[in-house]
């Protein structure tokens, strides 16, 4: 009774790990979604990358998570003739993620 019970607290705790180390492993990285989609070639972040965008090193302090992703979405709703492409390709988890990197 006592062994049983020991192994099944056991393997619930494994499971438990098992699930937050996926949920982990799984978190997009917003450092490779920068390079990947090609924000770098525009933007440099922490003196590396393009120049033809503003540079984003300090853009937390400039703006809002809520407007950023609203510039990666759709730059165009900020401004109709910008250069910048529309990222609506990405998901709201990268999205998160490139933020998160951003906010480094
Ligand atoms: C073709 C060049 C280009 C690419 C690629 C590009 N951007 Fe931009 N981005 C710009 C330009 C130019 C601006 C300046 C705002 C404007 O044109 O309206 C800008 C503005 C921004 C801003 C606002 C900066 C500020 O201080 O107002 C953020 C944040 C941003 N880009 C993030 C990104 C991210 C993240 C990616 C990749 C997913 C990306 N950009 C890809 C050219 C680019």
């Amino acid at each position: 009774m006592t062994a049983t019970y020991k192994l099944f607290a056991v393997a619930t705790a494994a499971i438990f790990c098992l699930g937050l180390i996926v949920m982990f492993a799984d978190q997009p990285d917003g450092a490779e979604i920068f390079k990947r989609e090609g924000c770098i070639n525009c933007h440099s972040f922490k003196g590396v990358g393009g120049s033809a965008g503003p540079e984003l090193t300090a853009v937390k302090e400039r703006r809002t998570d809520a407007w950023i992703r609203q510039q990666i979405r759709d730059s165009r709703s900020h401004n109709p003739a910008t250069i910048m492409p529309s990222f609506s390709h990405l998901s709201h988890r990268d999205i998160s993620a490139l933020i998160a990197y951003l906010k480094s």
